[in-house]
């Protein structure tokens, strides 16, 4: 099964974007026709999401290609402005370093680096599949699944992650229910994951984050399910803040906490949670959502985007290669070095 919307395509040498800002009001598009639009577009939460940002990045490489003929410095200049434009998913840097290698490696023959980058968005549809199938093994038949943020196919170059199983689940007649957090103060869970969820026919059922504490102390969510934006190599996660928070609750409930990501977003060059760049966004996200003044102007404002989830925390991590259970660090070199778990 596929969705009928793709977050971002190359179409016509360019790279075409929901503009999920817009959504759900309007399913509008944003064309990035130059590698700078594309860094503008990550930057700007056009496209967000880590794999999704991954594979925006990755044609953003062809596309600074294309611009910079044969002058190298300048090819290098403008991927590191992609590679910079958000600092905490790792699909992004990966997605940039796995096209520039190959740009090397096929003496920047534009036909080989553009299909590089196609690859990566098929392999992310693939991967997802292949961990949706596999989640299957942690939802029972009627389970109350409570997610986070947005990690469908919106977040994804297809389908999706922590969403992705969810949708499977309903789609293989297990009859469950979602609760969505609404995800302050972007709102990607009002305004992305109940869009998806609602397009699926999935019975859900928004929320205020605040709300999630309520459901799990009273025994109406049987297991947590969110995406990853970057995994440490001993199990440490960053996600959208919040996750932090679930986690605490879920585990104080003895509920099951699952992080679901492609083996892309595990970084090996990350030991634990303390060295995942958190990214601060704009204090106006939070005095002024959607515009509209709700604080007082110049009020002091913190807004990180991401916070990290201790791997105490986190009962299991679904990728496409298996479920990595405790001690993540064994499990996780085993999926680094190829293994299948
Ligand atoms: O700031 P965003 O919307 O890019 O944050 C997205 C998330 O936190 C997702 O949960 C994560 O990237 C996984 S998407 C499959």
């Amino acid at each position: 099964m596929e969705e009928d919307f793709r977050a971002l395509e190359f179409v016509d040498g360019a790279l075409r974007l929901i503009d999920q800002r817009k959504l759900p009001a309007e399913l509008a598009y944003y064309t990035a026709r130059t590698s700078s639009d594309t860094a503008f577009a990550i930057k700007d939460m056009i496209v967000r999401g880590a794999p999704a940002i991954g594979g925006a990045a990755a044609y953003g490489v062809y596309l600074a290609l294309q611009e910079s003929g044969d002058d190298r410095a300048l090819f290098r200049r403008k991927c590191s402005l992609i590679r910079s434009s958000r600092p905490t998913a790792v699909n992004l840097m990966w997605a940039v370093d796995r096209m520039m290698a190959e740009a090397e490696a096929c003496s920047y023959v534009p036909s080989r680096v553009l299909a590089e980058a196609d690859a990566i968005v098929r392999e992310d549809a693939a991967m997802n599949h292949a961990l949706s199938r596999i989640g299957q093994a942690v939802i029972r038949q009627g389970d109350t699944i409570l997610t986070h943020c947005n990690a469908g196919a919106l977040a994804t170059c297809g389908w999706g992650t922590a969403l992705g199983i969810i949708k499977e689940a309903h789609f293989s007649g297990k009859g469950i229910t979602v609760y969505a957090d609404e995800t302050r103060p972007r709102l990607q869970g009002a305004r992305l994951t109940a869009w998806e969820l609602m397009k699926a026919g999935i019975p859900s059922c928004l929320i205020p984050d605040s709300a999630a504490a309520v459901l799990m102390r009273d025994g109406r969510i049987d297991l947590v399910i969110v995406g990853a934006d970057r995994i440490a190599a001993n199990g440490d996660t960053a996600n959208k803040l919040g996750t932090f928070m679930l986690s605490v609750i879920a585990r104080e409930y003895g509920i099951p906490f699952y992080i679901a990501a492609p083996t892309s977003t595990i970084d090996p060059g990350t030991a634990s949670g303390n060295d995942i760049p958190i990214e601060e966004r704009d204090p106006d996200e939070v005095r002024r959502p959607g515009g509209m003044l709700m604080a007082p102007e110049g009020m002091k404002v913190f807004n990180p985007s991401f916070d990290v989830t201790p791997h105490q925390n986190i009962t299991a991590i679904i990728t496409e290669r298996g479920i990595a259970y405790p001690p993540f660090d064994k499990a996780i070199g085993k999926l680094l070095n190829g293994g299948m778990l």
